[in-house]
């Protein structure tokens, strides 16, 4: 496995695709469900500020794989037409997000229920969800890398951020930073649009960590 800070990639080349947006995101999921697992295992998922890590992991998870079905799979799915090795992956891609969704619910109604069955379900849904980036890192970000251009990514970026809106990505930035060392966050904000940067450095940033996400 490749070090957090190996997964940030600062420059752009013109003929390979950068997915350092990608992994930073996969490992924002990752590190939600690991305060969620530590929260419910102390009896604690019932802190408001859990409740609220809770629903931007779910916002940021819903906005990730509703764009990736809805542009990526498919832009992929035509590049790689008459492959059926290449298309049983995106398959298996598309498989992988829906059986995500039934466990995001099993975590709610045990939550709602305050249910001592919700540290086992929060396992599940982190094993489903860390098989699943696992997967689209190690066999999906490659059949990328080989089928699409830096042109083509930029356009799988921009319809991220036509997703997320300004609204969604004040929350999804200084969502991303959080928990890095500042060197890597500071690396990490180079590679944002001066603009964001600015609005993150007088805004977002202070808003959230107000926020106080997952404390207990
Ligand atoms: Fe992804």
């Amino acid at each position: 496995m490749t070090t957090e800070t190996e997964r940030i990639v600062t420059a752009n080349s013109p003929d390979r695709i950068n997915f350092t947006e990608m992994y930073v995101t996969h490992d924002g999921f990752r590190r939600d469900l690991e305060r969620l697992a530590a929260a419910a295992s102390a009896g604690r998922a019932d802190s408001p500020q859990v409740r609220e890590g809770w629903e931007t992991f779910k916002r940021q998870l819903h906005v990730h794989h509703t764009v990736e079905d809805e542009w990526l799979w498919p832009k992929l799915r035509q590049r790689v037409a008459g492959r059926p090795d290449d298309l049983a992956l995106l398959d298996a891609m598309e498989a992988e997000h829906s059986v995500i969704d039934p466990h995001l619910e099993a975590v709610d109604a045990a939550m709602a229920r305050r249910d001592p069955d919700l540290t086992a379900k929060v396992e599940e849904l982190r094993a489903g969800l860390d098989g699943h980036l696992s997967h689209e890192e190690t066999d999906a970000l490659p059949l990328i890398q080989q089928v699409m251009t830096p042109k083509d990514w930029a356009g799988f970026r921009g319809a991220m951020a036509r997703k997320q809106k300004l609204g969604g990505a004040a929350e999804w930035v200084p969502w991303i930073t959080d928990g890095m060392s500042p060197a890597d966050a500071g690396k990490w904000l180079r590679r944002m649009p001066p603009p964001l940067r600015l609005l993150n450095k007088v805004s977002w940033e202070g808003r959230y960590r107000k926020r106080n996400l997952w404390s207990w």
